[in-house]
């Protein structure tokens, strides 16, 4: 029996819950909105397709992608790329711009911290953004992340080269700031 089927967390606010293929319309709605995509390779519908899709075939302890859901309606969704191996995983998360400002990813994120460092056991958890996408890092320096390094030109996304932003937090000093 996998343990870690279905988790649903709750917050205040929000209910995450493993994202579906019935939510494909939904995410795919949202993730082609101005402005979400520019830090994003998501910009047509056939890559939101393959995101879900992936998600919704991989191992739930490789890839847990949950999504989030305000009064039933899905709005955004947050996901673990898990190294089991060395027990770190690669937090991404996004949201529908109409909710944007109102501190709903740094709830899910913190959830999702929960569970990762708890139920999943991980020592650390790190993201990466778009030196230019300062919304994303805000999110990570309100969850107490730190940045760990700046990798100049690093990528090629929507054909411009980009610096890419690494942040992380450790498990240990996670349990601090909980505790
Ligand atoms: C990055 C993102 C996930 C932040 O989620 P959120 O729930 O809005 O987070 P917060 O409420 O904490 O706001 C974070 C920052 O967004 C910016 N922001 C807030 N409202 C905004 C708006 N209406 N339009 C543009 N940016 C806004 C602010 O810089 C804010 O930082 P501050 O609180 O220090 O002022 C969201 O903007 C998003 O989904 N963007 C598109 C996808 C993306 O870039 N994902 C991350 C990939 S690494």
């Amino acid at each position: 029996m996998n343990i870690h089927k279905e988790p649903l967390l709750k917050t205040e606010r929000l209910i995450l819950r493993p994202i579906k293929l019935r939510d494909l319309s939904i995410v795919q709605k949202y993730s082609l909105e101005d402005e979400f995509f520019r830090f994003l390779d998501f910009h047509t519908k056939e890559s939101v397709k393959e995101f879900v899709e992936l998600a919704v075939i991989s191992d739930w302890n490789d890839n847990a992608r949950f999504v989030i859901t305000l009064k039933s309606e899905t709005i955004g969704s947050v996901g673990l790329y898990i190294n089991q191996k060395e027990k770190i995983a690669e937090i991404g998360y996004s949201l529908s711009k109409k909710y944007w400002g109102q501190g709903i990813i740094p709830e899910a994120v913190r959830a999702v911290f929960r569970y990762g460092f708890i139920d999943m056991k991980l020592e650390k958890i790190f993201a990466q953004t778009d030196l230019l996408n300062l919304p994303s890092q805000s999110v990570m320096k309100k969850m107490n992340m730190q940045q760990e390094a700046l990798l100049k030109k690093h990528i090629i996304s929507q054909n411009i080269r980009r610096d890419v932003v690494y942040y992380s937090i450790l498990k240990s000093d996670w349990e601090k700031q909980v505790n």
